[in-house]
């Protein structure tokens, strides 16, 4: 690949490289003096700057493709919309409580039993603005300043935000393919520090869509136990899973803390709705807490979700899961022929995390030119970790599979120069 052909890419960094040495040289003046120290450990979602610039790009008329944004493309099914449209005219605009609408914890409740078998008190369920927010809950009640968390890397990178949000040390351990990319019992006992209170997983995982099975999530538990430390599970991909079999963390302890949201396998991203299934003694502190911070989730949300575990519903959605696996069938060996690697089968999410390094050894540069000479928009490895990510791009096949192919076709066109 001629560096000229890089040029764009350059121009773009070296443009964010001055705005960054100007916001620099404003701190040094002290204007921002009144951002508080913690700040300086809270890192940018770098993909977010890059869906910036293809938003750009696309508006000065430039074809983009995709495949960067964590979030399904379909719209929120009718059902749903349609219950939030009754809300809006039912004049559903007040408060609810803190801990969410009660029909609603009832019927998360429900779905647990319909799904896996599993009798949860409802009252052990809280709404929340987002998973987001039930992680930002979670975390600032169990988190003293200093505790350890233990969490995987390549990771959800919020995580690591929130765990610095709250005083605590994010404990990384880097994952690979020997554990599918995930936290494993052995991985937690070698890494336990005195210090650590929590290990947090996720099954699917962001970004390498990878699952950890019911006896993998059996061990952990024991080994967290043992040690007299807190599981956190987060789920939020549950439902999106192609061929493993699913189960839930509840199934394994009633001790553990399970994080979800109607964001990803619902496409409701943009309501901002999750919850988190707390052990039973937990819920005063949560709910004392949420009380505070966020008053409630939103409420007309919370109406619409009421209609999301309908037949009607789970009918659109399961079609829409057999869509995202189409697709992650298509794309991976498609990626695969043009040399990128994935060492093991994403079985869930909609994200592939490949090695690039057949390619490139800086996958954000490599991510930079692919989008400013080939409109195809891919997220760095950087945004999960440090554990090689300029040797990593993930690909979010949230992108419709004619778009899709467009997309390989010009990345096949951008490495072959
Ligand atoms: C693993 C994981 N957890 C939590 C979230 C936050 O989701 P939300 O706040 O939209 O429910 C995301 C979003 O991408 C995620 O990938």
């Amino acid at each position: 690949m001629g560096w000229n052909r890089f040029f764009p890419a350059i121009l773009w960094v070296k443009l964010t490289f001055q705005i960054y040495c100007l916001y620099t040289f404003a701190t040094y003046l002290g204007i921002s003096k009144v951002i508080a120290d913690r700040m300086q450990q809270i890192k940018p979602f770098h993909v977010m700057e890059l869906l910036m610039r293809a938003r750009e790009l696309e508006a000065q008329g430039h074809s983009i493709i995709h495949m960067e944004v964590g979030e399904p493309d379909f719209t929120t099914p009718e059902p749903i919309i349609q219950a939030g449209h009754q809300a809006l005219d039912d004049g559903r605009t007040h408060y609810t409580p803190a801990m969410g609408l009660p029909e609603l914890r009832q019927a998360i409740a429900a779905q647990y039993n319909r799904r896996f078998g599993l009798d949860i008190d409802h009252s052990r369920v809280v709404v929340t603005p987002g998973a987001s927010g039930a992680l930002q809950l979670l975390l600032s009640v169990l988190i003293n300043p200093g505790d350890g968390v233990l969490l995987a890397d390549p990771g959800y990178p919020c995580n690591r935000n929130f765990v610095h949000m709250v005083g605590g040390e994010p404990q990384v351990v880097d994952v690979g393919p020997d554990t599918d990319y995930q936290l494993s019992a052995s991985l937690i006992e070698r890494n336990w520090s005195s210090n650590t209170k929590a290990v947090m997983v996720a099954s699917p995982s962001n970004p390498t869509g990878t699952m950890l099975s019911r006896q993998q999530l059996l061990e952990i538990n024991r080994i967290v136990e043992q040690r007299g430390g807190v599981l956190i599970v987060d789920e939020i991909y549950q439902g999106l899973v192609y061929e493993a079999e699913e189960h839930s963390a509840l199934e394994i302890s009633d001790r553990v803390f399970v994080i979800n949201s109607f964001s990803k396998y619902f496409g409701m991203t943009g309501w901002r709705l999750g919850w988190l299934v707390a052990p039973q003694g937990t819920i005063g502190p949560l709910d004392r807490l949420a009380q505070n911070i966020f008053l409630c989730a939103p409420t007309l949300s919370q109406y619409a979700a009421l209609a999301a575990f309908s037949d009607e519903c789970i009918g659109i959605l399961e079609q829409r899961k057999a869509i995202f696996k189409q697709r992650r069938d298509y794309l991976m060996p498609a990626l695969e022929d043009l040399g990128f690697r994935f060492q093991t089968k994403p079985q869930g999410a909609f994200y592939l995390y490949g090695d690039c390094s057949r390619h490139t050894n800086d996958s954000t540069a490599f991510a930079h030119a692919l989008l400013e000479q080939m409109g195809v928009a891919v997220t760095p490895g950087m945004d999960f970790g440090a554990n090689a990510p300029e040797k990593h791009l993930r690909f979010a096949y949230t992108t419709d599979i004619e778009l899709l192919r467009e997309g390989v076709s010009r990345i096949k066109q951008f490495v072959g120069r």
